[in-house]
This record gives C-alpha cells, structure tokens and sequence, in this order.
C-alpha cells in the first residue's frame, strides 16, 4: 500500500492518519537523555550533534573514494536515484518479466484483455497490485532453488489506471460487474515457476498448484476468535466461516512452508454509521468511518455496517495458505492478533516453540510477537498447521535504556478485565490495538515488516514514516519529529550472536539500523554507515528480505516525495559494510517495491513492482507510463520480475 504522493481513491487518506488516542508516552525520553547514548538521535539539540556528526565525514561522503568502495560484502556498485518510465537493475544482473497483471493463473484463464474484463476471467488471472511474493520449493522440504512454488498478494486496486470506462472508475457509478472485478482482482496467487537450462524463469502454464484466492474464497477462521458472538453474522451464524480476504499486503513463508498473508487496511472496504453498530469504538480505533473507498457496499450487503454490523471483525487478521495443497481452505489465525497487519515472519526458536514477529502499519501503532504454545515438530509438517492457534501476543514497550519489554496481551492480566469491557480472550484479540494502548506499548512510526535475520537472531523492525510525530512525542526508539523518511529499529533477543538467541524471553535490547534521508542535509537527521553518499541514500523503508549472508534487502514505499524512484537497496547489518545501503534496483514512475524475496540459495530475487503509474492525473486512458508493455493500447500493469546474476551465482 503506497503512503504516497498521489492516493486516488482511497488509501492515502485512511492509511495514513492515527486512531490511536492512547496518549501512550511510556518514556517521554527528554532530549539530554537521548543525546546521553551512544549513536541516538533525539530532538533539535540531538539533530545538531549528528549534523556535526554526518558534516565531519562530509569530505568522504561525497568522494565515495575508492576504500568506501570496499567496504562490506557486496560487490554491485550503487544505481544512481533516478525518476523515470522505467525499471533499472544493477549492473551485471539481469531483471526479466515473470508475471503481469491479468495474465494466466489458472486453466481456462482467457488471454487478459483490459477493455473487456470480467470478474469470471478476473479469478483466473494474476490479480492487481501484486505485494508479497514469497517462494516455496517443490518438492516440499527438497530445497529445490530451480523449481517452486510463488505466493503472491493482491493487496488493493488503482480504478483509476485499471479500467477504461469512465464511469467505472467512480465508485458511485460504476457497474456490479466491475465491483466483482475488483473483489477477484484482490488476495493472493500461488503460480508454479521452473528455471531453464539456459537460466531462464518463467511460470509453469496450467500447473495443478496453480490457484488464485480472492474476496469469494471461502475461508475458515480458528483461534481464540473463532465463533465468538462478534464473530457471527447473517451468511455465518457458526463465526468461523468468512468469504475472502482483503487488502493483502506483506507476508511470510513458514518454517513449515504455509504462507502468512496479512490483511491490512480492511477498513476501506466497510461503509455505513458506526455508531449504529455496537462496535462503535472497536471499529473507530480501526480507522472504520463511513467514508470508504470501495463501492462494493452498493451491492454487497455484508460491507455496509448497518446492514452487516459483525463482518468487519472476521478481517483485519492473519491468514495461513498451504501453497502445496491447491485444495486447502485458507485460515484466519486469529491468536496472532487483530490490526492493520503488515505481515508476519515466523521462526523455529532454539526452544522449540514458534515465534513469529508482526507490525501493524499506521502512524503511532506498535509492534507484536507471537510466541506458540506447542513446540514445532520438525518431522510431521502437517502436525505444525494449528501451532499459531495457541500461545500468547505480546506488545513491545521500547524503554529508552536501549531495552524493550513484551507485554503479553492476556485476558484477566493486568488491565484486560472486565473493568475495561474484555470478558474473554477473544474479546483481547478482536480489541488487540485497545488491548495495547491500556498496556502502555510504545506508539512508532508505521511499523512494516518486522522480520529476523536467521543468520545473526537480530529482528528487523521497519519503520516507514510518520510525518505526524511532534517534537514533544519524540523518544529514543522514534527519535524524529515529522519523520518524513522512516528508520530501522534492531530488536535483540538475549543470547550470543548467531541462531541460538532465545525469541521467547520477554526482555530484548534494541538499537537503530539506519534512519533515512539524505546524509548531505544535516537537518533530516540521517543516519547510515559514514560512506553513504549524496547519492545513495533511501527514504520510506518498507518490506525487507534477508539474505543467506544476513544482509538486509530494503524496499522502499514513498521514496518519490525525496525525488527519487521506490526500489531496492541492500545493505550488510555487521561488520564494516554495516548500513552502507547501496541501490540495486529502482521502479518505474509511481510504483512502489514490495515484497522482495529470494529463492533457497539466492540465485533468484524476485521483485513486486506495484501501482506502477500511479500518479497525480494519471489514468488508464493518459497513464503516465505504460510500464511493463509500453503498448499505445495497453495500461500499465503491476507485475513480478525476477532478477538474476548474469553467469549465474548468488546476489549481492
Ligand atoms: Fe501495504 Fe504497509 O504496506
Ligand atoms: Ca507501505
Ligand atoms: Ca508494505
């Protein structure tokens, strides 16, 4: 979901504006205090102390001399910032269309033909805004790096650039069959893709794997959650039953090879008066408010509040896939907790129990982890699907000595009682961002990805921007105000550096990885590796992927308001490379990177280029580009493109 320049219809406004009226300020971190720690940026005074800072290595930024050239692991020299109509890949690799939208999924898909669309082809072909894209080996467990499975979400549509006829780009006028468009353009892809002898990737045509999962599959919904009464609705008197998934944005394959996909901002899709509804302040900290930016209330009853006051809490939830099983119902885990989920990273701790890592995306929400009650069974995979059914939610308290507490988010615990209208773990779950607030987690800065480094048992905590932090809200771990350019938070689980740190204690350290911006401008506040240049730098970091060395893969969202393309840096985490990002790829025009990932040994990158021309005053009939196809009668499309070493080998 772009935080963007240009929202058309809907997601700007919603995605960006905090319901959380908390007041939570756990630290109230004072300036003196942050300027009192090694390398923290915090407050005016803070800013001038790292301006001197990034100023006294300003000779060496610029040169970008030829040690800063050998410093760290990778061997690709930078791209330089650009804004233009098409992709860009480093030098020595090659970047190659994969999957485009509209294009075959299923068998019997019809050959995609944007001025006759239909929701019955619609349902066979790769959907919109392509976000997460995860692989999956075939077979299971065979490490397979030349033949797998990809997992692809659908998150949201642009109307705009996808439909030809005016009027059906109005979501108050436009037909009930391009609303059920829309509705199967959403959710997911699982698409079989086989490498050549030659090198060369491309999707396996009618695959049996092949399967699209969109706003009519039928889901079921298990956990805590499952079959409370707030759960229930007309369709569904049983509340484990839910047509659809919405807004899939980032994800995760698991240990067990299930794909997370999560839903994130599922309020857009409801419309109608709250406060008819006896979910008024559950639906109002959700960002719920009438005023959508789907038209499908207008013909589907269950988006219309009034009409469907409970459907609205069956999304906002983490949904498991088996990717193997083109059969398998999806499933709504509802123990991981509700919000406007990012994703969700899943991890076998030394412990053995399951812990998996979650943010939720808007300004001043938190970040959560999920630690399972069962131990993971390395030898019966199936024996693994229900293991995010039970176990315990945390939220993160960041404490501005550089440690951080998990709250756990357990019924009859500390405030979550009757007192405050929780009677039930399910009542926890549903309610998770209210739950939060009482325990005094620390609001951030639109939390994204949270995902571990497996090679050094560091967790990764993206966040993205949050322009309306004031100066009196700054704190060590959310060091700016008006963060316009996101930053990176470390959390460090107690253990020695490497695998076997323990994900289950309840009390990690952390520090920041990077904070974005342009290190030639000591007013922002930039903070990365001293040889990051005028010409390097990232602004909105966003999905990340680690690598088999452990370096960090960086996607960006909101890069363009800095003047320059979304894309892909990479940077190292250790060592004397550490968070030295060096650009590696860059969007066309008005798209966004999502979803990066790679295959088992990194000879694969696969890269989601999403809202490509997305633009102000860019439409289907005049798109400011045509990426991919640059046909005169073809719109942009939102495609998957997997990047590969020329000669073979690993990247980066
Ligand atoms: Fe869908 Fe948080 O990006
Ligand atoms: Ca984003
Ligand atoms: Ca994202």
């Amino acid at each position: 979901m772009t935080d963007q320049i240009h929202a058309p219809y809907v997601e700007g406004a919603s995605d960006d504006i905090s319901t959380n009226e908390s007041g939570n300020t756990p630290f109230h971190v004072v300036v003196e205090r942050a300027l009192s720690r090694r390398g923290f940026l915090g407050g005016s005074a803070a800013l001038a102390a790292s301006s001197a800072l990034v100023g006294s290595v300003g000779a060496m930024v610029f040169a970008k001399n030829a040690e800063a050239a050998s410093l760290g692991t990778l061997t690709f020299e930078s791209l330089p910032h650009r804004y233009d109509d098409t992709h860009h890949v480093a030098n020595g690799y090659d970047a190659e269309m994969l999957i485009r939208w509209g294009d075959a999924v299923v068998k019997g898909a019809p050959a995609f033909d944007p001025t006759k669309q239909s929701a019955a082809a619609q349902a066979l072909q790769f959907g919109y805004n392509n976000d997460f894209v995860g692989y999956t080996p075939l077979p299971y467990g065979s490490g397979n790096p030349a033949r797998g499975l990809l997992c692809v979400t659908h998150e949201y549509v642009d109307r705009e650039l996808m439909f030809p006829n005016a009027a059906d780009r109005d979501k108050k006028t436009q037909s009930k069959e391009m609303v059920d468009v829309e509705m199967a353009a959403h959710g997911f892809s699982v698409i079989e893709i086989a490498r050549d002898a030659k090198g060369k990737w491309s999707v396996v045509a009618d695959s049996a794997y092949n399967r699209r999962g969109h706003v009519g599959t039928e889901m079921k919904i298990s956990g805590p959650a499952a079959g409370h009464d707030r759960m229930k609705t007309s369709q569904d008197a049983t509340g484990t039953k839910v047509l659809g998934t919405l807004n899939n944005c980032a994800g995760s394959v698991t240990p067990w090879g299930t794909v997370l996909m999560a839903e994130e901002n599922f309020n857009n899709y409801f419309s109608g008066d709250i406060t008819k509804t006896k979910e008024a302040r559950a639906y109002k900290r959700l960002g719920i408010a009438g005023d959508v930016g789907y038209g499908w209330y207008r013909f589907h009853d269950r988006f219309d509040v009034e009409k469907e006051p409970n459907e609205a809490n069956r999304f906002g939830w983490m949904v498991e896939v088996d990717p193997y099983d083109p059969a398998a119902v999806p499933v709504k885990r509802t123990a991981l907790g509700r919000f406007k989920h990012e994703g969700a990273h899943a991890l076998v701790d030394k412990s053995g129990h399951v812990v998996c890592y979650a943010g939720d995306d808007q300004q001043f929400d938190y970040v959560y982890k999920f630690v399972s009650k069962a131990k993971y069974d390395a030898k019966d995979r199936k024996a693994n699907f229900a293991i995010l059914d039970e176990g315990t939610l945390f939220v993160a308290r960041f404490n501005d000595d550089k440690t951080l507490d998990w709250l756990p988010l357990t019924f009859g615990e500390g405030p979550l009682t009757p007192a405050n209208d929780f009677h039930s773990q399910a009542d926890v779950l549903i309610e998770t961002r209210r739950a939060a607030d009482l325990l005094g987690a620390t609001p951030m800065d639109r939390p994204e990805d949270v995902e571990p480094n497996l090679v050094t048992g560091v967790v990764y905590a993206v966040m993205t921007n949050n322009t309306k932090r004031k100066k009196d809200q700054v704190n060590a771990v959310n060091p700016r105000a008006t963060n316009e350019h996101g930053h990176i938070v470390e959390m460090i689980p107690p253990g020695g550096r490497g695998a076997d740190k323990d994900h289950t204690a309840t009390k990690y350290g952390w520090d920041l990885f990077l904070l974005g911006g342009d290190p030639s401008k000591p007013e922002q506040g930039a903070k990365y590796h001293p040889a990051v240049g005028a010409g390097d730098w990232l602004s909105c970091p966003d999905n990340v992927a680690v690598d088999g060395k452990g370096r960090l893969w960086i996607a960006t969202d909101g890069a363009p308001k800095a003047g320059m393309a979304d894309g892909v840096w990479a940077a190292d985490t250790e060592g004397d490379g550490r968070a030295l990002v060096k650009l590696f790829f860059s969007t066309p025009r008005g798209a966004e990177l999502c979803g990066p990932s790679f295959n088992v040994d990194d000879t694969a990158y696969f890269a989601a280029i999403q809202h490509p021309a997305d633009e102000k005053g860019s439409t289907y009939d005049k798109p400011s580009t045509r990426w991919p196809d640059f046909k005169p009668d073809m719109p942009p499309r939102p495609s998957v493109m997997v990047i590969t070493k020329q000669g073979g080998g690993a990247i980066g």
